[in-house]
């Protein structure tokens, strides 16, 4: 039998994450994003509540919860602000790593601590000049007696520089391919480990993108998950679990642009009627509900396998996809029913746009989940 109810811890989840999104991300999101600074007190509240770091395990002290439930609540908070939305799914991916390749000790060594406190993980794969082609990477791994040298430079990394935890992935030989490669955990105050914030974004201006340089930062070998040549296959299993967050948040934007669109086409008057009675602009918001269901079910399936412990990559890239697509467009059609008001600031509705663009490009280009989607067609 198939169950589409939520349980009813699932319901208190989703209506708290509801109520901090109206209550604590709605009323600054424009101003943080206008200001290009990320809000931390969000954060804080976000931890006191319980709606930070949530995929932490119980054995670290952390709430364990499952995919389904992230997804649920990224969905609320992500209609609030994809931005503000990315600095909490960001530090989820960053501890994801460390669930997959991590020990049990390393998982209480390393995420214990941000259970206790308001703190972030971040994740740092892409690089200045290896994006899609993730197994390129040029930053290096050393190993010098019982520690690793880290050389090299990571780009555009959410939470970057703030994190108190960063997973780095460095080959150990240039060239070398995945084989080569491998995950290391980096504290923020590690010597040799700086930043430079990224600015001028085109959205999502509340969460912090940096460059990362490692200049002969020394980690213990301790602080290695998995094993040597594991890190490239440490971040492909992480990324097939994360980006179906990536596809519950693209459904709470365009659930949002929805939303605004039945308020703004109900008030609006043309031709001396609300312009909610012209069929054309019904028929945008029925195909925007169409896309919000259908890409709800689809983030659910693909968070549903992850729960079972069953396979989830394609299912993972169908659902980032196709919802980041989606919202694009219901965004997109949302400032076309606000006309000429919908192009400016004065509605939310163009910084919906302006968000949602990156869910098209970061944890993995659209592009590349075809890739992902086709090779497993083809595979099978
Ligand atoms: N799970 C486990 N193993 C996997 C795997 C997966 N999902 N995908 C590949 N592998 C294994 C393969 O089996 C292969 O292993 P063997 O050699 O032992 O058989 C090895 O890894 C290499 O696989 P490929 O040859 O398929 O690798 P590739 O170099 O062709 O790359 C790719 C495949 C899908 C294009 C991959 O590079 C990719 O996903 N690129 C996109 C990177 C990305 O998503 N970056 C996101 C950064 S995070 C971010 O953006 C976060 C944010 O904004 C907040
Ligand atoms: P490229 O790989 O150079 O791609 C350029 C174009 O070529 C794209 O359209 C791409 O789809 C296409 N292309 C490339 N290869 C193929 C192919 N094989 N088939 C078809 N088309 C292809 N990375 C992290 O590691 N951690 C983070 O926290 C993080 N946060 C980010 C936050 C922001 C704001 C941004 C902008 C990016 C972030 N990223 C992060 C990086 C992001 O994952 C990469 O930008 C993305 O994977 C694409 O890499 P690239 O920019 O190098 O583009």
């Amino acid at each position: 039998m198939i169950d589409f109810s939520l349980t009813d811890e699932q319901k208190q989840l989703q209506q708290l994450a509801r109520d901090f999104a109206r209550k604590e991300i709605m009323p600054i999101a424009e101003e943080y994003d206008r200001r290009e600074e990320m809000p931390w007190q969000v954060v804080e509240k976000a931890h006191q509540v319980g709606l930070l770091n949530v995929a932490i395990p119980e054995h670290a002290g952390g709430l364990g919860l499952g995919m389904v439930d992230e997804c649920i609540i990224g969905e609320e908070l992500a209609y609030g602000c994809m931005g503000i939305f990315t600095i909490l799914m960001a530090s989820e991916l960053g501890i994801t790593p460390i669930l997959v390749g991590g020990t049990e000790e390393q998982q209480q060594r390393f995420l214990g601590p941000l259970v206790e406190k308001p703190a972030l993980a971040a994740f740092a794969l892409s690089e200045p000049n290896n994006g899609s082609d993730a197994a390129g990477m040029h930053t290096t791994a050393v190993l010098d007696g019982d520690e690793w040298v880290i050389n090299g430079t990571k780009m555009w990394i959410s939470n970057g520089g703030e994190a108190a935890v960063t997973v780095v992935f460095a080959t150990t030989e240039r060239g070398g391919g995945h084989k080569a490669t491998v995950a290391l955990v980096v504290p923020k105050d590690a010597p040799g480990f700086t930043y430079n914030k990224i600015k001028h974004k085109m959205g999502q201006r509340a969460s912090l993108t940096s460059e990362l340089v490692f200049e002969n930062v020394r980690v213990p070998k301790e602080n290695q998950l998995g094993g040597l040549g594991d890190g490239f296959k440490i971040a492909m299993k992480t990324l097939d679990k994360t980006r179906i967050p990536v596809a519950a948040g693209s459904v709470g934007v365009a659930r949002r642009a929805l939303d605004e669109s039945v308020k703004y086409s109900k008030e609006r008057e043309a031709f001396g009627k609300p312009i909610s009675s012209f069929q054309a602009l019904q028929f945008k918001m029925a195909d925007m509900a169409m896309g919000i269901e259908t890409g709800r079910l689809m983030y659910l399936k693909a968070a549903w396998l992850v729960d079972q412990g069953l396979p989830h990559g394609y299912e993972s890239a169908i659902a980032k996809a196709y919802c980041s697509d989606m919202a694009f467009d219901a965004a997109n059609e949302a400032i076309q029913i606000h006309g000429g008001y919908g192009y400016v600031g004065e509605y939310p509705v163009e910084k919906l746009l302006r968000d949602v663009k990156l869910n098209q490009i970061y944890e993995g280009t659209n592009e590349i989940q075809r890739v992902v989607i086709s090779r497993a067609l083809l595979r099978d």
